[in-house]
């Protein structure tokens, strides 16, 4: 069946403040009455969220690779099991995080370069389709800010093995993202996310109204 939903991932450096804004945007989805799915990489299903948890434990050392080949088997189990099917139902998927994670923080930040592509075209192909999303919303903060607010939040979310690397690694995933938003400029909205988190929605709400509205709805509050 073809692809009639539409796919919509948030993408952004560590500290970028997704989750938060995910949570505004199912609020709003529910309000418009929209059918939607909202999940996340890597896990969202059950074989996705173990290798997550070893792809994430600070108590495992990797190679870089071996990181994105994990991220990559994890993204193909829960795009055929989770993200096609709400697709092929008609549904909008939000989802936090999808291949341009792995070609910022592999390509750029492990610097393995096109092998992230490469490897990610395979995981994404799909009985010889390849799903990329509709929009990346690309939340941007640099790592000073990022690196500041996930410490500041320690006591509500686990400081995780990426989080834990140095601060070079930050600023090339970064500078990764914001090649990729002019590499992929079609795919990508970007939005400043070192605003205040109302503006960072109103940003987002606009983005998605359009997409899924064709801008039709007006606010007029
Ligand atoms: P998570 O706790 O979900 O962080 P966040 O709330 O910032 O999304 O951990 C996911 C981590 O995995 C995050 O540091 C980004 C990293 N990651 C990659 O390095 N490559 C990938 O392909 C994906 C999906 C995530």
């Amino acid at each position: 069946m073809e692809q009639s939903g539409t796919f919509i991932v948030l993408e952004g450096p560590d500290g970028s403040g997704k989750t938060t804004q995910i949570g505004k945007i199912e609020a709003y989805l529910r309000e418009r009455g929209v059918d939607y799915i909202s999940t996340r990489e890597p896990g969202g299903v059950q074989v996705a969220e173990k290798i997550r948890s070893v792809i994430l434990d600070v108590d495992n050392d990797m190679s870089g690779l071996t990181e994105c080949l994990l991220y990559a088997a994890a993204r193909r189990e829960h795009l055929i099991r989770k993200v096609i099917p709400a697709l092929e139902a008609g549904k909008v998927v939000i989802c936090d995080r999808y291949i341009m994670s792995s070609l910022s923080y592999q390509g750029y930040g492990r610097e393995l370069g096109g092998a992230v592509l490469d490897i990610n075209k395979r995981a994404i192909n799909v009985n010889g389709k390849e799903y990329w999303p509709d929009r990346n919303l690309y939340l941007d903060v640099t790592p000073e800010v990022g690196l500041q607010r996930i410490h500041a939040k320690h006591a509500q979310r686990e400081i995780n093995r990426l989080d834990l690397e140095e601060e070079d690694f930050h600023r090339r995933v970064r500078e990764g993202y914001l090649n990729l938003t002019r590499e992929y400029a079609g795919q990508f909205v970007t939005i400043d996310a070192s605003q205040s988190e109302e503006h960072v929605f109103a940003d987002i709400k606009e983005v998605i109204e359009n997409l899924l509205f064709g801008g039709a709805e007006q606010d007029f509050s």
